[in-house]
């Protein structure tokens, strides 16, 4: 069985769980893992000009036979080129005639957002792209705008998205709820890859038993209750085939979803360094501390 397809604001669909090709896989040579995951049975395939992958994207494509149309590809512009040079150059990297998604990747860093959207819209209408949307944008503000002044409105909003972070995420979630964009979610795994041993491992493992499940399978049916596609990867066969078999899990109920969202509310382990760095207050005092104590006990003038 695959999970159904989640319809985009635009009328086209798109496959709920995408193999991606960034993060760890980023800069490198992973044609041997893309191939895998297209013959485990993903079908959707997120890379981006910034990963450098999309060439071992295209060649995985092309040695798996496919037809065009089994295949839903998505890559996104970084900045510097125009858009249209850019998207020409991945459809050449990728082998492809158009796009099934085109994302702006990193909304921050683009000068002129609008702008540079109204050349995505152009890139849609001459079928380079059949959706367009946007990654990072999560500032609210920032979303009402674009789609204030735009003739499209983004299909998709590609997001950090996890139990830890649901909180923070929640206004532009309900915002993209309310303009009907689908939401993307990456590194949903976080509380098993980064923040292990905290308070969502409980609610996460009463689940996983209830359904039969691992944590794993666990929070991306977390994810699909929130209504957003999963963005994962993997190195490892059994990995892709534990994500693609949450096709046959029962949905988590109400009351296993809200006890991970009150546990995500908690916050990621308390360790240390982690809480540090994810902490600004925290790590203001530190500092004015550090500044103090430099201060008070002359350490500056030891020669260092
Ligand atoms: N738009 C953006 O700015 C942005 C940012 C980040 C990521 N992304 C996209 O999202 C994709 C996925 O990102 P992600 O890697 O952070 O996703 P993720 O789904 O949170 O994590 C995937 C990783 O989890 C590991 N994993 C799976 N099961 C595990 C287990 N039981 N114990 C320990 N590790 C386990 C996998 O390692 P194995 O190889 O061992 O299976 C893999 O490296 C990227 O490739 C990229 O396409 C987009």
């Amino acid at each position: 069985m695959a999970l159904e397809p989640v319809i985009l604001n635009d009328g086209n669909k798109i496959p709920p769980i995408a193999y991606g090709t960034g993060s760890k896989m980023k800069f490198h040579d992973i044609t041997q893992y893309i191939e895998q995951a297209i013959e485990v049975g993903f079908s959707h395939i997120d890379t981006a000009v910034f990963y450098q992958t999309e060439k071992y994207v295209g060649r995985a494509i092309k040695e798996s036979g496919l037809a065009r149309s089994e295949l839903f590809v998505t890559t996104k512009y970084f900045q510097g080129v125009s858009v249209e040079k850019s998207v020409r150059k991945s459809l050449t990297n990728l082998g492809l005639q158009y796009l099934d998604l085109y994302l702006i990747h990193q909304p921050r860093v683009i000068l002129n957002l609008v702008k540079t959207w109204n050349e995505f819209e152009k890139v849609q209408q001459d079928g380079l792209a059949k959706s367009i949307g946007v990654s990072n944008l999560v500032n609210v503000e920032q979303l009402e705008h674009l789609i204030k002044v735009s003739k499209v409105r983004p299909a998709v909003n590609q997001i950090l998205l996890h139990p830890y972070n649901y909180h923070e995420m929640k206004p532009i979630l309900d915002a993209c709820a309310k303009y009907d964009i689908v939401v993307e979610a990456y590194s949903s795994l976080s509380p098993i890859t980064t923040y292990p041993g905290g308070p969502v491992d409980s609610p996460l493992k009463a689940a996983a038993q209830r359904i039969g499940a691992t944590p794993t399978q666990v929070i991306f049916m977390w994810v699909r209750a929130k209504g957003a596609v999963i963005i994962t990867t993997s190195t490892t066969k059994a990995h892709m085939e534990e994500y693609l078999a949450i096709a046959n899990l029962p949905a988590l109920t109400e009351e296993e979803v809200a006890s991970i969202d009150a546990a995500g509310a908690e916050g990621p382990p308390s360790d240390f360094v982690s809480r540090l760095c994810g902490n600004k207050m925290t790590l203001a005092v530190v500092f004015i501390t550090m500044l103090l104590v430099y201060r008070c006990f002359g350490l500056g003038r030891m020669g260092y």
